[in-house]
């Protein structure tokens, strides 16, 4: 990219997803779980494919234990991105998860809230919410999170997501959770074109009320869709790293985002669940140079991008654009 790097901003990213091998060990070793089949003796996450990594991503997400868990996770993650000059992050949480070990929403999202402020106090690193529900848990659990999104409602939540396994159940069955959310005024977006193919993308469009898809890679394989997202000013999150070690292109040089950007589809870059995919910001972006040759041009389109589909308050906005102003 040569000279000053481009601030980076990150609107696909678990917070669950950033537990890495070495902390599920010790999370584990606390709560007396055995990880010998999630976790390698030389600390490498096992999972074959896209159903064995959702199994292990629920199981390493059930090892959180507390809402100062949450806030070590949180601080952690937004103080290495920020040396890495990650400005904004949003983070996908996942209530169900801390339901099932116990945990209170409300009580989550202040840890996670006090955690991104102290953050962006010592960095000013920016970080929003994205409250999501897990596709695979099904519509009713769905709901449940939505309603207690808004019954919870707090200024750092600022959308609703779906995340899981998208082969699972149609958009159709999640309108109820979604609606919930749209009215109470959250952005919203849902993981599809990962795992199902582009008419998984167009269901999505046609019954949900988003303006961002979570991956959406596989809308390529559909020209018409591929005008659908332009024409309807859709953001595909992309991840490539995610893609790759999913085993969905098998290696970056057959990723989709030249031909996604020559579509005049708008594409951001995010890492999704780095640990598990051996992944983060700088990587990706070193990566995509390195393939792709992005120009330095490319490299500030995708943060303008970003800016514009983050769910975030306008002067907020403004105050990131202010950085790419030399
Ligand atoms: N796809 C679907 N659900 C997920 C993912 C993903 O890549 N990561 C965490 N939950
Ligand atoms: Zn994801």
């Amino acid at each position: 990219m040569g000279g000053r790097e481009s601030p980076k901003l990150e609107l696909h990213c678990h917070l669950e997803g950033t537990i890495a091998p070495e902390r599920a060990s010790k999370m584990a070793a606390r709560r007396g779980v055995d990880l010998s089949s999630m976790i390698t003796p030389d600390g490498h996450y096992i999972w074959t494919d896209f159903s064995s990594f959702l199994a292990l991503y629920d199981q390493v997400s059930d090892l959180i234990s507390s809402p100062q868990d949450y806030y070590d996770l949180t601080l952690d993650h937004l103080v290495r991105a920020a040396e890495q000059g990650v400005v904004y992050t949003e983070f996908f949480i996942s209530a169900d998860h801390a339901r099932r070990i116990g945990l209170d929403y409300g009580d989550m999202v202040a840890a996670i809230d006090e955690a991104a402020r102290h953050a962006e106090e010592r960095t000013g690193h920016v970080c929003r919410l994205i409250s999501t529900c897990i596709r695979h848990f099904g519509p009713e659990a769905a709901r449940d999170v939505a309603r207690e999104t808004v019954r919870h409602a707090h200024p750092r939540v600022t959308g609703f997501g779906m995340g899981g396994d998208e082969r699972q159940y149609h958009p159709s069955d999640f309108v109820p959770a979604f609606e919930t959310a749209y009215d109470a005024g959250l952005g919203c977006t849902v993981h599809a074109g990962e795992f199902g193919g582009p008419e998984s993308v167009c269901a999505a469009l046609d019954h949900l009320p988003v303006k961002r898809i979570g991956h959406g890679v596989r809308a390529v394989e559909d020209p018409d869709l591929l005008h659908r997202i332009r024409d309807e000013d859709v953001v595909l999150e992309l991840c490539p790293g995610s893609n790759i070690s999913l085993g969905l292109y098998p290696s970056l040089s057959h990723h989709p985002l030249p031909a996604l950007l020559a579509a005049g589809v708008r594409v951001t870059v995010s890492s999704d669940d780095p640990p598990f995919f051996h992944t983060d910001m700088a990587l990706e972006y070193a990566s995509l140079s390195g393939v792709f040759g992005l120009s330095p041009g490319q490299v500030k389109t995708l943060g303008e991008v970003a800016i514009e589909a983050a769910f975030l308050e306008d002067a907020a906005k403004e105050n990131l654009r202010q950085l790419y102003a030399d």
